[in-house]
């Protein structure tokens, strides 16, 4: 079947698929006005179903998968999850997004099932600045899950952190300078406003050009180009560092002319676009064995140009409810 194209000709090759709605950590900026109290969870597609999905999907021509949630690592199955993905023909980059807190664990045996690589979100790296964003979350697991990730070769490993004034932005040079003897790349992400936060956000927003000054204060950024495929950041590195830099800018900057994505949600819906509330419901299609193809075709077709409710189109207005449910 043809290649997943969408009307304005951008060629649909990457999934993001949340395999659970839940998380163990309560990130404020994440999970707006929720209390403390963990949520209720709702019917997640079972494991064959995922791996039918991602069958569909491969063979529309998508290539690059990353598993997202809510936190991935609190699947009970996902090891044997990520084996079967890995080994779907077609499927030749295999990731996946966590909070580190489960990694310590997991990563050895994720890497042996054919994980290529990680991305770790991680906001503070002060114990007490941690527990706070996070709302209760240990940083020393997180840290833990990092060095695992290194151990098992899950490389590059890669950490997202939203910056925030007033909340994290005192720590950007710190998480900087991790990159001069490491190979790691760090991700700088603006800080997303979301349904029901608009007031926290105004108040905590730096837009990546500040958050760019800031690095300039360790040394001069040289930029790199030529990894599209990975990604919508802008990478850069200090001269002579091991590591790299981005900087992602879904408010400033909005990247939906390059976005190349569709998302799967954890009760099986397909979603062109993060910022819309447009569906295609794959599940009926799932349960019945039928043939999906068509049904990303759908999807493809209704991929907004650009989205009118995206935090860029916005301004200071919302986003979505709740990314703990769509895997950001
Ligand atoms: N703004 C920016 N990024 C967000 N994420 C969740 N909520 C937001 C937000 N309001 C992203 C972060 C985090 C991942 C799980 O989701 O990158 O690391
Ligand atoms: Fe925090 Fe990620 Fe969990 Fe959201 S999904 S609460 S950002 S750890």
């Amino acid at each position: 079947m043809a290649a997943l194209l969408d009307p304005l000709g951008r060629r649909l090759e990457y999934l993001r698929v949340s395999v659970v709605d839940s998380c163990n950590l309560r990130c404020f900026y994440c999970r707006p006005g929720e209390s403390c109290k963990p949520r209720e969870a709702q019917t997640v597609l079972s494991r064959d179903k995922i791996v039918q999905a991602v069958r569909g999907a491969a063979d529309v021509g998508i290539r690059k998968v990353r598993l997202t949630g809510g936190e991935p690592l609190l699947r009970s199955d996902i090891v044997g999850l990520t084996a079967q993905i890995a080994a779907i023909p077609g499927i030749e980059d295999l990731s996946l997004t966590t909070n580190g807190t489960r990694l310590a664990q997991l990563a050895a045996p994720l890497a042996e099932a054919g994980l290529k690589r990680v991305n770790i979100s991680l906001d503070s790296l002060d114990g007490r600045n941690f527990r706070e964003i996070t709302r209760g979350g240990r940083l020393k697991a997180t840290l833990a899950g990092i060095e695992a990730a290194f151990v098992a070769g899950l490389l590059p490993v890669k950490i997202n952190m939203v910056v925030m004034k007033g909340v994290n932005d005192h720590e950007v040079i710190n998480f900087a300078r991790l990159t001069l003897d490491r190979d790691i790349h760090i991700r700088f992400i603006e800080y997303m406003p979301m349904l029901g936060q608009e007031e926290t956000w105004q108040r905590h927003y730096l837009p990546s050009s500040e958050i760019m000054s800031l690095c300039s204060t360790v040394a001069p950024l040289v930029g790199l180009t030529g990894d599209n495929f990975y990604g919508p950041a802008r990478n850069f590195c200090f001269e002579d560092a091991t590591g790299r830099l981005g900087f992602i800018t879904p408010v400033s900057q909005h990247f939906c002319a390059q976005c190349n994505r569709l998302r799967l949600t954890s009760n099986g819906r397909l979603k062109p676009c993060l910022f819309s509330d447009v569906e295609v419901d794959l599940l009926p299609a799932l349960q019945k064995g039928e043939n999906i193809q068509l049904l990303y075709h759908e999807a493809a077709r209704l991929k907004p140009a650009f989205s009118e409710t995206s935090p860029a189109a916005l301004g200071a207005s919302c986003g979505p409810r709740g990314m703990v449910e769509i895997g950001g």
